[in-house]
């Protein structure tokens, strides 16, 4: 006989019909790449050469296992967490995702719609087609993402359109000096600036959900898309070819840079992409406030290890400060896996742009509740009220 409470469990009547068969976050990938033509899938779903670190990252979980305590009386479970001055709904966000705006109608400000409605937040990428000023009013966003360059002058005046928008939670990306060597987005035909070719027109011709409903609904209803937020004025539009002139001078970025970002800055100040101690280190060294533990989700320099790999000697590195982990995170015991190695919060990519591609602001909600349900179901199996009552518990490692 089945188990009565697995079956009743899943209650499908709180769900809009269309997403009830998405019962994962992993179900919205095949979704969206039946959706999204293959230039921009591969866009958003791919790694970098290759795809030695994006691999890295979910294996690095697979191989870890747990060992639960039962008949603890886990029946008041709270995974509500605090981040600065905070209460968040769940351990996860939504992190920064470039050129969301093409692979999902309204991208950035769907994806911070839905988060404010599941309770946690999504940070606005520098790399988004919407003005910031947008997200911050419409998605009540605070936190930004961006991508500094390398020169004094042009940080200024950013900072201030920022504070000026009322974000208040600045992430400085640190592990992007060089554009990466992204094979598959040559291969598909996806490039900045873009380039109209036969392929891609073919492309779009064979998915016109995407084509009608996303690009041609972004483009009548918000005019052609522009880079709107790597510096204090708008940037270039996605099809010229200042692209490139615009973005340069990142690799002259140095930590001297987010010192002085600091002295500037009131709001909350945290690096991306620290995946060595020392790094960690010099974060805390500089004032910054947090550090999100990051390979960029294995899409900069291929071979970089796991975060999860790199998360303990981290903790250990620096005690006291908030630390933030993404990469490969797809279910709740992810997240209580990172957790469990010394991470304060989690960020979660992917699948979030697929369930936005697919299904807007309620696939960005449902996507949410189904990580948040998870959660909380792998607590009580687990035998703990709280997330943070598994730090420092035992995992066993299974390679
Ligand atoms: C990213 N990422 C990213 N990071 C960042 O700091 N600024 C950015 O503009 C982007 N853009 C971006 C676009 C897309 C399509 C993806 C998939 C990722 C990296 C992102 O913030 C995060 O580190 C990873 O996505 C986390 O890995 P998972 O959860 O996608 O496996």
């Amino acid at each position: 006989m089945s188990d009565p409470v697995s079956i009743s469990r899943r209650k499908p009547v709180t769900v809009p019909r269309r997403l009830q068969r998405f019962l994962a976050l992993d179900d919205f990938e095949p979704a969206a790449r039946r959706l999204l033509p293959r230039a921009i899938f591969g866009y958003v779903s791919g790694g970098v050469e290759n795809n030695a670190s994006l691999n890295a990252n979910r294996n690095a979980f697979n191989s870890m296992g747990f060992r639960p305590r039962i008949l603890q009386d886990v029946s008041e479970r709270d995974q509500t967490t605090r981040l600065f001055d905070e209460d968040i709904a769940s351990p996860f966000a939504i992190a920064p995702m470039g050129f969301s705006a093409v692979a999902a109608f309204d991208g950035d400000v769907a994806l911070a719609k839905g988060a404010a409605e599941a309770g946690i937040f999504a940070i606005c990428s520098a790399a988004s087609l919407t003005p910031l000023e947008r997200v911050a009013k419409e998605g009540g966003s605070r936190w930004f993402q961006a991508y500094i360059p390398g020169d004094d002058n042009r940080i200024r005046p950013l900072l201030e359109r920022l504070k000026h928008a009322g974000f208040d939670r600045l992430v400085v990306t640190g592990d992007v000096p060089v554009a990466s060597n992204r094979e598959n987005n040559a291969r598909n035909g996806f490039d900045a600036p873009f380039r109209m070719s036969a392929r891609l027109a073919w492309q779009g011709f064979t998915h016109p959900r995407w084509s009608i409903g996303t690009l041609g609904k972004e483009i009548v209803k918000r005019g052609m898309p522009h880079f709107e937020n790597m510096e204090a004025v708008q940037g270039p539009p996605l099809f010229s070819r200042d692209l490139v002139r615009s973005t340069i001078a990142r690799d002259k970025l140095s930590w001297d840079h987010i010192r002085r970002i600091r002295d500037l800055w009131s709001g909350k100040l945290i690096v991306k992409g620290v995946m060595h101690p020392g790094d960690a280190v010099a974060a805390s060294d500089a004032g910054c406030d947090a550090i999100i533990v990051s390979n960029h989700g294995g899409r900069q320099l291929d071979g970089t290890v796991s975060p999860l790999r790199v998360l303990p000697q981290i903790r250990e590195a620096v005690p006291e400060m908030v630390v933030i982990v993404d990469g490969g995170i797809r279910r709740g015991t992810d997240v209580l896996k990172a957790i469990m190695l010394g991470a304060d919060f989690t960020l979660v990519g992917r699948p979030f742009l697929y369930a936005a591609a697919t299904h807007g602001i309620p696939g960005v909600a449902h996507a949410a509740k189904l990580l948040r349900e998870e959660i909380d179901r792998d607590m009580a199996l687990l035998g703990v009220t709280s997330p943070f009552a598994l730090r420092g518990e035992q995992s066993v490692q299974l390679d």
